[in-house]
């Protein structure tokens, strides 16, 4: 084979370069050896057919009564295994005849290979590189989808995408998956291996299939190593077999450096020796920080700091006392409005801008330098505590975030995945740290979750909703159910939290957003104590703001559910929200976000009224009544805190 003239030739040059096959381990290591490396192969994937293979025999059995019009194989393994499943039942010559009815579509050569060991012709071939985009536009452009009964053999990871795309032209989907992957049996080798590569003991790092990032990147946060091998996998080589794989890199604020030319595994692991060495030099020596990161000073002069911060104007709001101007921050400061938010955006990911923590960070701080506001508030996202739970939070959509498979069973909640917070979220806890360091100015940083509540609007409905009317439902028609929801949300919340004070957390928000939507009686009983249960669970001298929209006949249940600070959207007179909540108890808010559309002086006459009604009391936090808006202008955003800071200047 001759290599081509621009290509170094392959030699990995003794680096040590990690792959996680299973069943061509034996090949792995002698091919990475053969061009000079050293190998570490360890499996992170074992086969397991499903215990009851209900799809396949389903599948089967509409096949046999002429009750699917398409049929998409993708993988030849699937195949195979979906043949010797329904071949328990039926016979090989009843399937295949029914199949030959059907339009049959392979995702490339592998399962051609297999339905043509059954005698079967693919009706239609998916080019390469046979993901979910290939499949849609090959179909789309050859067959009529709408209303057809489309059949998906699936095997490992289901293809969300693949199925909402099919969904969205029109296709009614039925999936048939056969084998699904899991950890191995044996896991030491996966997580010594993990251990390694977060210690920095891997030069090069080989995936060659979607399931094996899964499984090592669970393992690593399990081990407690999941930041470090997120950060290590920015410094040393990546490689991926395809660009499933590196989706799935992606979504775990990895960037994969390079695929090979053919989805295979001597082209991976020829290319990576052929690269290896030049990538892994430019890493090292571009590895500039995002955001210049002061070392740890000495003990005492970081306690000097924290006395400091402890007197700044937003902590002793917190506690109620006198200031030399009212304290602002802005709900959702950091956000599309504002330009340097869109051009890190454009380059990433939501999910995975919260997931690596140097760019999470360099948005916090970058927002605080330019409003000028009294706190940061930490990068991230009240949902991310449903990311370890496996319901399939996305963020892709336009209509806000989307969860896959909402929870409104028994048997729904005892399918959420149980991962320990501390491991699974680590990333946020990580950018705090790099926060807490970078904020020189010492202005405190806000951690925040969601309150129960208001989560499990989310993982009840779906996403988004107006009337809350599968929350509603459950809550009044299986309170038992309701409650095992809000006691695990009220669990991981408060373990969230407590994550993010031990990482530098100064002040929490606890965002109740949609709360608004119950009655008294409804709050009491079904969300009160779960709240309750959050708050006081934080530890003594961190002080926590509750907030809430549309809470106007809530406040009161809201102050005895706790928090030392209420927040108050627009909709109420803060002079008689605090009188109602006692002066015993600090206040948030209360502008109305679309004031900032407004020309400047009636945004002022707006704020002034704010401070008026606060009467120069203690325990006044300004702030919008809800987060700013994505169209908000960004010189009205600075132009109010400026006018806060003045007209309260004492
Ligand atoms: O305040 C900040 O600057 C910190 C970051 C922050 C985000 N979300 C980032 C984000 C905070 C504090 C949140 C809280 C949040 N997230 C709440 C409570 C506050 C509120 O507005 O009531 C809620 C309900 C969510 C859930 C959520 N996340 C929604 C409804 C959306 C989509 C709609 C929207 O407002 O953009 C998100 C996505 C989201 N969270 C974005 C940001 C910057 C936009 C993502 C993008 O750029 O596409």
């Amino acid at each position: 084979m001759g290599l081509s003239t621009e290509e170094p030739a392959p030699d990995f040059a003794g680096l040590r370069v990690f792959a996680f096959e299973s069943r061509m381990a034996v090949e792995t290591v002698s091919l990475i050896e053969r061009f000079g490396g050293r190998a570490a192969v360890v499996p992170a994937m074992r086969e397991v057919p499903l215990q009851d293979n209900h799809a396949a025999f389903e599948f089967a059995a509409r096949l046999l009564s002429g009750k699917i019009d398409l049929a998409i194989f993708l993988t030849g393994v699937g195949v195979r295994e979906l043949f010797r499943v329904m071949e328990t039942r039926y016979t090989r010559e009843q399937l295949v005849k029914a199949l030959a009815g059907v339009v049959t579509v392979a995702r490339g050569p592998k399962p051609v290979a297999a339905l043509r060991e059954l005698g079967l012709a693919a009706r239609l071939t998916i080019p390469e590189p046979n993901t979910w985009r290939e499949i849609l536009s090959s179909l789309s452009k050859s067959v009529q989808l709408d209303a057809k009964r489309v059949a998906v053999q699936e095997y490992g990871i289901s293809n969300h995408d693949l199925i909402a795309g099919l969904e969205a032209r029109g296709a009614l989907v039925f999936e048939v998956p056969v084998y699904r992957w899991s950890l191995p049996e044996e896991r030491g080798p996966l997580r010594t291996a993990a251990c390694a590569i977060a210690k920095g003991e891997a030069d090069v790092v080989l995936f060659t299939s979607s399931a094996q990032v899964t499984n090592l990147i669970q393992l690593a946060d399990a081990a407690g190593v999941g930041p470090e091998i997120r950060r290590r996998m920015r410094e040393i080589v990546v490689g991926s077999i395809g660009p499933v794989c590196s989706q799935e890199l992606r979504t775990h604020g990895i960037e994969p450096d390079f695929e090979p030319a053919h989805p295979k595994l001597g082209h991976l692991i020829k290319e990576a020796a052929a690269r290896g060495a030049k990538i892994l030099q430019q890493k090292r020596s571009q590895r500039a920080a995002i955001i210049e990161v002061r070392q740890p000073g000495d003990a005492t002069a970081n306690r000097i700091e924290s006395s400091l911060l402890a007197e700044h104007p937003l902590m002793r709001a917190c506690r109620r006392e006198p200031v030399p101007y009212t304290p602002i921050w802005l709900m959702r400061q950091a956000g599309r409005y504002l330009p340097q938010y869109r051009r890190v955006r454009d380059r990433h990911p939501f999910l995975e801008m919260c997931r690596q923590p140097d760019l999470a960070a360099e948005v916090t701080v970058t927002t605080v330098e330019r409003l000028g506001v009294d706190a940061a508030i930490i990068f991230a996202d009240i949902l991310l505590p449903l990311l370890p739970m496996g319901v399939g939070l996305k963020y892709e959509g336009g209509d806000g975030p989307m969860i896959e498979r909402p929870v409104r069973t028994e048997a729904d909640v005892q399918n959420l995945l149980d991962v320990p917070v501390a491991e699974s979220l680590g990333f946020v806890a990580e950018a705090i740290r790099i926060v807490r360091r970078a904020l020189s100015k010492r202005t405190p940083l806000i951690g925040f979750a969601g309150a129960p509540f208001t989560l499990a609007s989310y993982l009840v409905e779906g996403g988004s909703s107006r009337q809350y009317q599968a929350t509603k439902t459950l809550m009044y028609t299986d309170p038992p159910v309701w409650h095992q929801i809000m006691e695990l949300l009220a669990r991981i919340t408060a373990e969230y939290l407590k994550l993010q004070v031990e990482a530098g957390a100064d002040v929490l928000q606890l965002f109740d957003s949609w709360v608004g939507s119950l009655g008294p009686d409804d709050y009491r009983r079904f969300v009160l104590p779960y709240t309750r249960r959050v708050i006081a669970a934080m530890p003594p001298g961190v002080p926590v703001i509750h907030f809430g929209t549309v809470t106007g006949t809530l406040l009161e249940l809201m102050r005895e559910a706790g928090g030392d600070v209420i927040g108050l959207d627009w909709r109420v007179d803060l002079a008689e929200a605090w009188h109602r909540l006692g002066y015993d108890i600090g206040v948030q808010g209360n502008l109305d976000p679309v004031a900032l559309f407004a020309e400047i002086p009636e945004i002022k006459r707006r704020a002034r009224e704010i401070l008026d009604r606060a009467g120069g009391r203690p325990g006044l936090i300004f702030n919008l009544g809800h987060g700013i808006l994505p169209e908000t202008p960004v010189d009205h955003v600075i132009a109010l805190v400026d006018m806060v800071h003045e007209m309260s200047a004492r």
